[in-house]
């Protein structure tokens, strides 16, 4: 990451052209490109997102992402930008600044030449977090017979983890995402078919599949902050992370791996190690914690906590 020289956005850390370019010759098309506090820009495949808390932000980062986008060679086919509320209910779909109408709101990206489906129009989140890339790509280093993605979203993971031969359960209360996740495994020349896909509240479905007796060499625990499942049951990360990783335990094989990770501002790498431990703890298990690897293109302290288990 580079700092920003110009006056328009002077706290942007932009990522430096010879990074990007390190993404090309990747086969990845979906990174940050700029961040700074209240705002961010994503390159996300042939177009670019810039997502701003207020208007100014918006404005200046637009100005300079125009001087710079010479030093990257890039010319984004269209430019949308999305708004960053402060209430979740705020939330809305990113909205088109430059370019064509009538373009497909849905397009392809890709990381290390794994293809993506994102959707504009689906809604505040348009089908990949960037900030999992690191963690995604650890799937890939061991081989893995059986991978639990719970919270799945459209199955990123899941993907990942079956390129790399695994058996997978891609868990959401979503119907909508989890066929968006199908898609991306047809995307990779993958069968569906040959996969788990489960709507359902991961509350519930953790206990089920340890009564029947499943288990599961790696598992997923990616929540979100905050959101209501089955019968309006609450789930709150800080209150809440530790039952889930203690349910979550039961159905991982010895020696098997768990992702623990949040974007909930209050959580820390930190709470996470803590968290593990009682859990551990009280399941009379023994494991070791590794941190995942830093992103190029995220600063120190940005994007979500996440802390991998390794059983013993
Ligand atoms: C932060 S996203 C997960 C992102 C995903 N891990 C990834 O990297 O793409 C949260 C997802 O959790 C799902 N979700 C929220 N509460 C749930 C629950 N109780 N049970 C199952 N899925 C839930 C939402 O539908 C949403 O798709």
């Amino acid at each position: 990451m580079q700092s920003s020289a110009s006056s328009f956005a002077p706290h942007a850390q932009w990522l430096s052209p010879s990074d990007w370019r390190a993404f090309e010759a990747s086969g990845t098309s979906a990174h940050r490109v700029c961040s700074l506090p209240g705002a961010w820009i994503e390159r996300l495949g042939s177009d670019l997102l810039i997502n701003h808390q207020t208007p100014t932000l918006l404005a200046n980062l637009f100005q300079e992402w125009k001087q710079r986008s010479t030093d990257y060679a890039f010319a984004p086919q269209r430019i949308f930008s999305r708004d960053l509320p402060l209430q979740n209910a705020d939330r809305s779909a990113p909205v088109l600044l430059e370019g064509d109408l009538s373009l497909p709101v849905e397009t392809v990206v890709s990381e290390s030449r794994v293809r993506f489906g994102l959707d504009f129009s689906a809604g505040y989140s348009v089908g990949l977090f960037l900030d999992q890339r690191t963690n995604r790509s650890l799937l890939k280093r061991k081989p893995l017979k059986r991978v639990l993605n719970t919270f799945a979203y459209t199955c990123s993971f899941s993907v990942v983890a079956a390129l790399a031969g695994a058996e997978t359960l891609s868990a959401d209360l979503s119907q909508k995402s989890l066929d968006r996740g199908r898609l991306n495994f047809t995307l990779n020349a993958l069968d569906p078919g040959a996969h788990r896909f489960v709507a359902d509240d991961v509350q519930d479905l953790l206990p089920r599949l340890a009564r029947r007796k499943e288990q599961f060499d790696a598992v997923i625990l990616d929540p979100p902050t905050f959101s209501r499942g089955n019968k309006g049951r609450r789930f709150r990360a800080e209150d809440d992370l530790q039952s889930l990783l203690s349910a979550a335990l039961e159905v991982t094989a010895p020696a098997g791996r768990l992702l623990l990770s949040t974007n909930c501002t209050k959580l820390r790498v930190t709470d996470l190690e803590n968290i593990a431990r009682f859990s551990l703890k009280n399941a009379r298990m023994q494991g070791t914690f590794q941190h995942s690897p830093a992103l190029v293109d995220f600063p120190l302290k940005t994007g979500a906590s996440t802390l991998w288990i390794q059983l013993r």
